[in-house]
C-alpha cells in the first residue's frame, strides 16, 4: 500500500439525518504532515475521527496503514489528579510500552520540568502537550491531532508545530486541524474542507494559494465564505485540485489488505488482568490524592451511623424486652445503608470520565478490566463501612448480643456489592452525571418501598410482591433479620407487640442467609456484565476502528459487483 491513509468517498451522516460530511475522496502519504482547515462546524473533527478510525463512516471506505494510532483529543482527556509523570507512566504500562518512553517524550515536548506537577495544575498549553505526550508514547505510525495549537501562544504553538513535524521526518504521519493559518502554512499538505462538508482542495499550500487565487492561506476563508451558496462545491473546471501527493494517484497495491490498526505489544490472555493490576493501582493512587473525595467517601457513612445512634434507643434486641418495630427498623436501615453507600459509590465512576475511558479504550484497554478495577478499589473500602457500621452500633447496644456477626456482615457486604455493580451499570449507561445523580432516587425510592420492611411482603399487594423480588435490598433485609435472630426474638413473645407483628412479616426471616447470599452475587454479576455491556456500547466505536477498514474492501468490492 502507497499511501498511509486512503478515504474513498467518505460521508458521514448525523443522527438528525443532516449530512455533515460529503463524499470526501483523499489519499495522504507516509510521513506526510497534513492540515485539515475550513471554517467552524465544516466537519475537520468529523474527518479526523473517520480517517483515523474512532468512528466509522456513514457511507465509503477509509484504508489505513498497519501500525500504532495515536489520537490527540481537542480537550485534554486525561486524568488530573496525578503528577504528570505519574500519569505517563501509568500511560506507558497500559499501552505496554516501557518506562524508559516517558523521559524521552517529556524532554521532546519540554515538559521534563514540569514531571512533579498534578496534571490538573499545568496551565491550559502544558496540559495539550501532556496530551499529546500520552499518546506519542506508543510511538505512533499514524498520528492524528484535533487542534494541537489552539490555546498556545503564537510562539509555543510554533515549537510545537516544529515538534510534529520532526516527528514527520522521522516517518509518522501526523493528520491535524487547525483554524491557524500559519500553521497550515507548515503543512506538507492541506485539506480544505467547505462549510457543508465537502472537499475543497487537496494539496500543498503554494498549491492552494495559485488554486483559490489568492495570496495568504487566510484569504482561502474568505473565498470559501464568497462560494458557499455554491452546491456542490464545484471550483473552475469542476475538479478538486490535488497536489502531487493527492488524490487518485495512491491507488493500493493489488491484494494489498487493509490491516487493523493496533497497538504494539501481542494481544495474550493475561493481557486484561494486567490492565486490572494497573488501573487498581491507578484507582487506588488517584483515590489517595483526592483526599476531598475520600472523606465524603468515608465521611457521609459516618454522618448516617451517628444518625443511627441519635434516633434508635439502645436495647431493641434485648430479650426480656424486645422491640419488635425498633429491630425491624434497624435491620431495614442497616440493609440499605450497605445498599446506599454501595450504590452512590459507584453511580459516578465511569459517566464523569467517558472521555478518558473512551481514549484508553482506544488504546486497547479492556471493558472488563476497567470495570472490575473500580470495584476492586471501592469493595475494600465499603468492607470498612459495612464492618464499622456493625462494630459502633453493636458496642453501643442497638444491635443484638446474641447474632452470628460473621454472617451479618457477609449479607451486608454482599448487598454493598450489589449496589456497587448497579452504580457502576447505571454509570456506564448514562450520558453525563446529572442523568446519573437524578437516577438515584428512581433507584432508591423502590428499594424503600418494595423490601417488606416499612410493608410486610405478606401485606403486599401482588405486583408489589413481584416487585420486591427484585430488590436486592429485599434479600440483605431478611438475610440480616435471620443473621441477628429477629425470628427467635418475637417468637419469645416477651414484648405484647411481638407475635402480631411476627405475624404479619410471617416467614420474612426464615430463610438461611446463605440462599440470600447466592441470589445476591447473581445480582452482583448480572449487573457487572450489564456493565461490561454498556462500557463496550459507548465505547465501541473506536475498538471497531479496525473492523471498519477491513469491512472497507468488501463494501468496495460489492460496489464494483453491483
Ligand atoms: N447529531 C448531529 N446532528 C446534526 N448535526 C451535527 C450532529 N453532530 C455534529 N453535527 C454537525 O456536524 C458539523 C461538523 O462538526 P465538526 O465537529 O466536525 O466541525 P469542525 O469543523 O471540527 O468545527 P470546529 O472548527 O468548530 O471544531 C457541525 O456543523 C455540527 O453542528
Ligand atoms: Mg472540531
Amino acid at each position: 500500500m502507497q499511501s498511509a491513509i486512503e478515504a474513498r468517498a467518505v460521508g458521514q451522516r448525523a443522527r438528525s439525518g443532516q449530512d455533515t460530511l460529503r463524499d470526501v475522496s483523499l489519499a495522504i502519504g507516509h510521513g506526510e504532515l497534513v492540515g485539515i482547515i475550513g471554517s467552524s462546524g465544516s466537519g475537520k473533527t468529523t474527518l479526523l475521527d473517520i480517517l483515523s478510525g474512532l468512528r466509522a463512516p456513514s457511507a465509503g471506505t477509509v484504508i489505513r496503514a498497519s501500525g500504532n494510532v495515536g489520537y490527540v483529543p481537542q480537550d485534554d482527556i486525561i486524568h488530573l489528579a496525578l503528577p504528570l509523570e505519574r500519569t505517563l507512566r501509568y500511560a506507558a504500562a497500559l499501552r505496554e510500552v516501557p518506562p524508559a518512553a516517558v523521559g524521552s517524550v517529556l524532554s521532546t515536548l519540554e515538559l521534563t520540568d514540569r514531571s512533579l506537577i498534578p496534571v490538573g495544575d499545568l496551565s491550559g498549553g502544558e496540559r495539550k502537550r501532556a496530551s499529546i505526550a500520552v499518546e506519542l508514547l506508543a510511538a505512533p505510525t499514524l498520528f492524528f491531532l484535533d487542534e494541537p495549537t489552539s490555546g498556545l501562544d503564537p510562539a509555543r504553538g510554533a515549537e510545537l508545530m516544529g515538534t510534529l513535524r520532526a516527528l514527520a521526518g522521522n516517518g509518522t504521519t501526523v493528520v491535524l486541524t487547525t483554524h491557524n493559518p500559519l500553521d497550515a502554512a507548515r503543512c506538507d499538505t492541506i485539506v480544505v474542507l467547505t462549510g457543508d462538508g465537502c472537499l475543497a482542495f487537496c494539496g500543498t499550500p503554494d498549491a492552494a494559494l495559485g488554486y483559490f487565487g489568492v495570496n495568504t492561506l487566510e484569504e482561502v476563508y474568505e473565498r470559501l465564505r464568497e462560494r458557499r451558496d455554491e452546491k456542490p462545491w464545484r471550483w473552475g473546471d469542476g475538479h478538486i485540485r490535488s497536489g502531487e501527493k493527492g488524490l487518485g494517484r495512491a491507488e493500493p497495491a493489488a491484494g494489498a489488505a487493509p490491516e487493523r490498526a493496533t497497538r504494539g505489544a501481542a494481544t495474550g490472555a493475561l493481557r486484561p488482568l494486567r490492565q486490572w493490576l494497573l488501573l487498581t493501582r491507578r484507582n487506588a493512587a488517584i483515590l489517595t490524592r483526592a483526599r476531598l473525595t475520600l472523606a465524603i467517601l468515608v465521611g457521609a457513612p459516618v454522618m448516617v451511623l451517628l444518625m443511627f445512634v441519635v434516633l434508635f434507643r439502645p436495647g431493641a434486641f434485648d430479650p426480656a424486652h424486645p422491640s419488635p418495630e425498633t429491630t425491624v427498623m434497624i435491620v431495614f436501615w442497616l440493609a440499605f445503608g450497605g445498599f446506599f453507600f454501595g450504590l452512590t459509590y459507584g453511580l459516578l465512576q465511569i459517566c464523569a470520565e467517558f472521555g478518558v475511558l473512551r481514549r484508553e479504550r482506544f488504546a486497547g484497554l479492556s471493558a472488563a478490566a476497567y470495570v472490575l478495577s473500580k470495584v476492586a478499589v471501592l469493595l475494600p473500602l465499603l468492607a470498612v463501612v459495612d464492618a464499622a457500621f456493625l462494630v459502633v452500633l453493636r458496642v453501643l447496644g442497638r444491635l443484638p448480643e446474641a447474632g452470628d456477626y460473621g454472617a451479618t456482615f457477609v449479607t451486608l457486604l454482599l448487598s454493598s456489592a450489589a449496589a456497587l455493580a448497579l452504580g457502576l451499570l447505571i454509570s456506564a449507561a448514562v450520558s453525563e452525571p446529572s442523568q446519573a445523580t437524578i437516577a438515584l432516587p428512581m433507584v432508591s425510592f423502590p428499594q424503600v418501598l418494595f423490601v417488606g420492611a416499612i410493608l410486610p411482603v405478606p401485606v403486599m399487594a401482588a405486583v408489589g410482591r413481584w416487585i420486591s423480588y427484585l430488590m436486592t435490598n429485599r434479600w440483605t433485609f431478611e438475610g440480616l433479620g435471620h443473621s441477628l435472630g429477629v425470628a427467635r426474638l418475637w417468637a419469645t413473645g416477651a414484648s405484647p407487640l411481638g407475635p402480631p407483628l411476627l405475624a404479619s412479616y410471617g416467614t420474612t426471616f426464615a430463610r438461611p442467609a446463605g440462599e440470600d447470599w447466592l441470589i445476591l452475587v447473581a445480582f452482583t454479576l448480572a449487573f457487572l456484565a450489564a456493565t461490561v455491556f454498556a462500557v463496550i456500547r459507548k465505547t465501541g466505536s473506536a475498538v471497531k476502528a479496525g473492523s471498519a477498514a477491513k469491512t472497507g474492501l468488501a463494501v468496495q468490492a460489492g460496489r464494483q459487483a453491483g
